[in-house]
């Protein structure tokens, strides 16, 4: 007989078993909710309802139930519907009808919600680790390229010169800010709402501060009928999981656009390139492709669990069991891609001759020209149409900026002297740029230097953890 089937004179049609049973993909909370239910038999011992010889029984028959299933000893069955019943079923199994008192003063519906809760903490910590991984990895690149000059677009055309160090650390804030956000997501998912019940607590005298202690929450929830039904954190996580690979999905496209023959800025490893069946010449970018791929199954199960939870009347409804399956692809595809790009990017080729070849050509030294007129005493607008004028000249006559005379400047402007040719140059202008946050090479440095100071905290903060 099912664990709830007093009431019930006849058994569950086995499509309808298939249908509501959640074992197959909730099997994987089967750490988080032992561990849930240690602490709550701990705390129902240490109240007295239960006596401590009961206690000790259930723990241990958990513990066993723990080591059995990593041992690949146990075979859930759908029949037990979700990991909880799963669970429960097993210890009643093992150690008999003492069992039975584990489910005093809990609902499944507060153990799911501490269950998901625990395993968001902890998928966090792992996410954050590889954020901070590949952070370093950027920063690595970074150090050694912050005189490395390319070509910096806006429209995808050429804009101004920049540094390979300036363009990646920018992907270092951005992915700084995800690791942020996961920080400031586990901060709100670390409430216990175990002793909640289904939806209006218990008339059992629970010790939900001796539970929150085992179990290593912050605090405990406030309300029962929150506790059970919001999946906000849920969200939290897919949103800030959404934001990780919308950042690796640009990242990985301008490795796509790097990597073609007509830029050449990089090469790939072969250990993370494919190859065509038919096209023997063929080495492509697949990592970079997936992962730019796979970003949308993440902004999808961000908006399926808000659409699944935006109509759902308080408390708790079994819709809230569709929440699982997309945060554990969320967190599955995440950690995955993070952990592949990252030696992507950590064994690339950068062709240097290339990006500077590129920069010198498309007029990135045109903002420069017009600022060197416009600090001769030019009102800037001015100075603008004048090098705009250079530029469709240069155009015409198949030349750069750098290769007309002085003759053929002072024809646009008597401001031009002989200094204009360092005031171009491509190093000039990237080093001029010194405006905090700009590409100067000096400027990219103490950027890399705050970094690496804050990287340090984290690991400080782990090691006193
Ligand atoms: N498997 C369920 C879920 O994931 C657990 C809670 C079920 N509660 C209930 N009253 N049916 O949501």
């Amino acid at each position: 007989m099912k664990l709830w089937g007093g009431r019930f004179s006849k058994d569950s049609d086995p499509l309808m078993e298939d249908f509501h049973s959640s074992i197959s993909f909730d099997k994987r909370l089967y750490k988080e909710d032992i561990e849930g239910s240690i602490a709550h038999a701990t705390m129902l011992g240490s109240i007295g309802v239960l006596e401590n010889q009961e206690k000790e029984k259930i723990v241990e028959g958990l513990k066993n139930i723990l080591e059995e299933i990593e041992k690949g000893q146990i075979e859930f069955s759908q029949k037990a519907e979700d990991i909880h019943m799963n669970v429960e079923t097993i210890l009643i199994d093992k150690i008999g009808v003492v069992a039975k008192k584990l489910h005093t003063g809990r609902s499944r519906n507060d153990q799911v919600a501490t269950d998901l809760r625990l395993y968001g903490k902890k998928e966090i910590d792992f996410i954050k680790d590889l954020i901070q991984a590949l952070i370093e990895t950027l920063v690595t690149i970074a150090v050694e390229n912050t005189e490395t000059i390319m070509p910096g677009y806006t429209h995808m055309q050429k804009a101004q010169p920049i540094t390979l160090a300036h363009h990646l650390m920018a992907y270092v804030e951005m992915l700084k800010r995800d690791y942020g956000r996961l920080e400031d997501a586990y901060k709100r998912m670390d409430v216990m709402p175990l002793g909640s019940g289904a939806l209006a607590g218990t008339t059992f005298p629970l010790d939900r501060e001796l539970t929150r202690k085992l179990l290593n929450f912050a605090d405990v929830s406030r309300n029962s009928l929150d506790g059970v039904s919001d999946r906000d954190y849920v969200v939290e996580i897919e949103s800030a999981c959404s934001l990780i690979m919308m950042h690796l999905s640009r990242l990985s496209e301008e490795i796509i656009i790097w990597s073609t023959d007509e830029f050449k800025f990089i090469t790939l490893d072969d250990g993370y390139s494919t190859g065509s069946s038919i096209m023997p010449q063929k080495k492509n970018p697949d990592v970079a492709e997936l992962v730019r791929g796979k970003s949308g199954r993440v902004f999808g199960h961000l908006i399926g669990t808000l659409a699944m939870l935006k109509g759902l009347p308080l408390a708790y409804n079994k819709d809230m069991q569709e929440d699982k399956e997309a945060l554990f692809d969320t967190v599955d595809t995440v950690k995955k891609s993070l952990l592949i790009i990252n030696p992507m990017i950590g064994t690339m080729k950068v062709n240097k001759d290339k990006m500077l070849y590129q920069a010198a050509r498309g007029f990135t030294n045109a903002t420069d020209a017009a600022d060197y007129l416009a600090k001769k005493g030019l009102p800037f607008r001015e100075a603008h149409s004048v090098i705009g004028k250079m530029v469709a000249y240069c155009l015409d006559e198949s030349k750069s900026l750098d290769e007309l005379s002085l003759d053929e400047y002072k024809s646009f402007s008597d401001y031009f002297e002989n200094d204009i040719y360092k005031a171009i140059d491509l190093i000039t202008c990237v080093n001029d740029r010194s405006v905090t946050g700009g590409p100067a090479t000096f400027e990219v440095e103490r950027h890399i230097v705050s970094i690496n100071k804050w990287l340090e905290e984290i690991n400080n903060g782990r090691n006193s953890n």
